[in-house]
C-alpha cells in the first residue's frame, strides 16, 4: 500500500491509531480494531488512482466517467480486498471488517451527481440507489464499527483546511451523529456511552496529528544551520518526525509541512471534498 496507494496508507495509519486509542477506552479489543483498519481498504490496491487520497493534485478521473461507472469503481475496492485478503491468508475476522466498514452506507456524492444529471436531461431525478449502496453487512462487532466511523471522520478531516481543536471536535461529533443516525450502527452493541468515549478519544488523536502547528518565522533548515547542523536533512527531530506527521516526508520542515498541506486542502477544494463525505 505504501508504494502503489501512498495516501491510503496514510488514511490507514491515522485510523490505525484512531480506533486503537478508541477500542482502549472502551473494552473493545485494540489489536484487533488497529490491524483492521490497516487491512480495511486493501482493496484499493488494484486501482488506487480512483480514490482520491491517492490522486495528490494529479486529474481526477471520475470527471470523465458516468456516475454509475464511478460508484461501480469505488464499490468494487471492498469485493477486490476481500479476495485479496483471502488470497494472502489473512485471518476471517479481519476480512469480516472489510465489507463491514462500509456496511450499507451509499455513496452519496455519485449518488447526487446521477440525480441531478437525470433531472437535467428528462426532469426527473430517479435513480436506481443500489447502483450507490455498498452491499454490507452493517458493522457486526464494536471493532467494526469504530472502524466504519473513524474512517469518514478521518477522511473528513483531512478537509479542514485549518484544523482548530473545535473545529476537528465539531466534526467529529457531526460525523457520529450521522452514522448513528444512518442506522449503520443498529447490528453491534456500541452503546451511548461509548460513542461520547470515541468522540472524545478520535477528537484527542486527531487534534495531535492535524492542528496545525504555529510556523516559524524562519525555515526550519536556518534555524538548525545557525544553531551549528550541517544538512537540512538532519534537522532536529521536533521539526521533522514523520511520526508526529505521518503525512509528510520526513524531511520537510514543520513549516512546509503545514504550507503543503493548507495548498493540498486548497487545491483539492475543502468543499468539494465535504460533498464527496455526505456532509
Ligand atoms: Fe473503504
Ligand atoms: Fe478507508
Amino acid at each position: 500500500l505504501s508504494v502503489t496507494a501512498p495516501g491510503t496508507w496514510n488514511h490507514s495509519m491515522v485510523i490505525g491509531m484512531m480506533v486503537e486509542a478508541a477500542a482502549d477506552t472502551i473494552d473493545a479489543n485494540p489489536v484487533l480494531a488497529r490491524v483492521g483498519a490497516y487491512f480495511h481498504d486493501l482493496g484499493k490496491l488494484k486501482k488506487p488512482l480512483y480514490f482520491v487520497e491517492n490522486q495528490a493534485g494529479a486529474e481526477n478521473r471520475h470527471d470523465k466517467l458516468s456516475p454509475s461507472m464511478s460508484s461501480l469503481i469505488i464499490r468494487s475496492h471492498v469485493k477486490d480486498g476481500i479476495e485479496l485478503a483471502r488470497k494472502h491468508r489473512i485471518p476471517q475476522v479481519i476480512v469480516d471488517m472489510i465489507p463491514q466498514h462500509h456496511g450499507n452506507s451509499t455513496i452519496e456524492y455519485f449518488y447526487e451527481k446521477a440525480r441531478k444529471e437525470a433531472e437535467e436531461a428528462d426532469g426527473h431525478a430517479e435513480v436506481d440507489k443500489s447502483l450507490y449502496t455498498y452491499p454490507g453487512p452493517k458493522p457486526q462487532s464494536r471493532e467494526a464499527a469504530l472502524l466504519m466511523l473513524a474512517d469518514g471522520i478521518e477522511a473528513a478531516v483531512r478537509t479542514i483546511s485549518e484544523p482548530s481543536p473545535d473545529r476537528i471536535q465539531g466534526l467529529v461529533q457531526k460525523m457520529i451523529n450521522k452514522v448513528f443516525a444512518s442506522g449503520e450502527l443498529d447490528e453491534c452493541e456500541l452503546t451511548l456511552k461509548d460513542l461520547h468515549s470515541i468522540a472524545k478519544c478520535f477528537t484527542r488523536v486527531l487534534t495531535g496529528i492535524y492542528h496545525q502547528r504555529i510556523a516559524y518565522a524562519e525555515p526550519a533548515e536556518k534555524i538548525f544551520e545557525k544553531a551549528g547542523g550541517k544538512a537540512a536533512g538532519n534537522a532536529p527531530k521536533e521539526e521533522t518526525s514523520s511520526a508526529d506527521d505521518p503525512g509528510a516526508s520526513a524531511s520537510k520542515s514543520a513549516k512546509t509541512v503545514s504550507e503543503d498541506r493548507q495548498k493540498e486542502a486548497g487545491a483539492k477544494g475543502g468543499k468539494e471534498d465535504l460533498k464527496r463525505l455526505g456532509l
